[in-house]
């Protein structure tokens, strides 16, 4: 359920026995009334930002996403500031939130681990996820939240200028890529991917954390990441 805050309107002060008792959220304005409202802010600070550390910079300065409130900082991307590969994930967790950079736990140690053994170095690559801030929790973030978050994303995509984009588990394939079936089906096959006013080729393949929790899955997410190599190496 939505907090009192969110629901209420943009111009009403949060009232004070609604803030988080948490010591290092920081103080936020209240948000915007609606996602789409917000959503259409962060288009426009998308827009504004000339290049990567001035989209960081917008994003941080974004109030619109909830997630933000309960967050530490925000987790922009670990990488090269233009790759051939770019990796999206779902949302930063507890290391990733403490370091406000994705993929440095657990799960980002596979990743690095299994593009190391396809022969793709991590460091030139992009690597990022569908929202800045991490979920209370660890949940998975709304469809809201992945949508207000998308100009930033769409931007960043622009920036870094990929023509290959890996996508991590079920809720960056469906939020990035529109997937809905599930993962395991979906994974492995190339698609169009349409934006940023350019055409690059996705896919989406199982997440890392879920290959830690089920290790007989890694040879199908090994196929993708090899596939990926060999379509880099390809003339
Ligand atoms: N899982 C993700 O999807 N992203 C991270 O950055 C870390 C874990």
């Amino acid at each position: 359920a939505p907090s009192p805050a969110a629901r209420a309107p943009a111009s009403a002060p949060e009232p004070t026995r609604h803030r988080p008792a948490v010591p290092s959220t920081p103080a936020v304005r209240p948000q915007a009334a609606t996602p789409s409202a917000a959503a259409a802010e962060a288009a426009t600070l998308a827009r504004q930002a000339r290049s990567l550390p001035e989209l960081e910079k917008a994003i941080a300065a974004f109030d619109g996403c909830g997630l933000k409130r309960t967050a530490s900082r925000v987790c922009f991307f670990r990488g090269a500031e233009t790759a051939r590969v770019m990796i999206v994930g779902e949302a930063p967790g507890r290391e990733e939130d403490l370091a406000g950079k994705p993929f440095v736990g657990p799960a980002g140690q596979l990743l690095d681990k299994m593009l190391r053994a396809a022969g793709i170095e991590p460091d030139t690559t992009h690597i990022t996820n569908m929202v800045y801030w991490r979920p209370p929790g660890n949940r998975t973030p709304t469809p809201e939240e992945v949508d207000v978050c998308l100009p930033f994303l769409t931007r960043q995509i622009e920036f870094v200028g990929p023509e290959f984009v890996l996508v991590l588990g079920a809720a960056a394939a469906k939020g990035l890529l529109g997937i809905e079936e599930g993962i395991t089906r979906a994974r492995g096959v190339w698609r169009e991917l349409s934006m940023a006013g350019r055409t690059m080729r996705a896919m989406a393949t199982l997440h890392p954390a879920y290959l830690l929790r089920t290790p007989a899955a890694k040879r199908h997410a090994w196929r993708d990441v090899l596939v990926v190599k060999n379509a880099l190496k390809a003339p």
